[in-house]
């Protein structure tokens, strides 16, 4: 069996918008860190580093808009995601 991860909370019939990207997006089930005996042991850890990160790079680089050149993604069939994301900084 191969279990293709990157669907996961991408099932129209119970994540509505499931491609959008909303982080107040909620579900029947939140799926990111896994489910189950196998829940990621690091979801904890990630959820609390996650906005510190994502705080010290805006308030180092001011806003963030996509750059001129386009995402690349990764063409594989568990892993889903972007290998490169081309971003402008505008600090402001
Ligand atoms: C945004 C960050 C992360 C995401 C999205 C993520 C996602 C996941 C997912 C989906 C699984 C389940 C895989 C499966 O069911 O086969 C998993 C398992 C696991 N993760 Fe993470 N993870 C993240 C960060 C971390 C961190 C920071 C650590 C450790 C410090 C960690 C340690 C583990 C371990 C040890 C497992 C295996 C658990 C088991 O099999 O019982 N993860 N993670």
């Amino acid at each position: 069996m191969l279990v293709l991860l990157g669907s996961a909370c991408h099932d129209e019939s119970q994540y509505p918008e499931g491609d959008r990207f909303d982080l107040t997006q909620t579900g029947p089930q939140n799926l990111p860190f896994g489910h189950g005996v196998h829940l990621c042991l690091g979801a904890q850890l990630a959820r609390t580093e996650g906005p510190v990160a994502l705080e010290a790079l805006l308030d180092r680089c001011g806003a963030l808009a996509r750059g001129p050149s386009p995402m690349t993604w990764q063409r594989t069939l568990v892993v889903r995601g972007p290998v490169t994301l081309p971003v402008v900084s505008r600090p402001e």
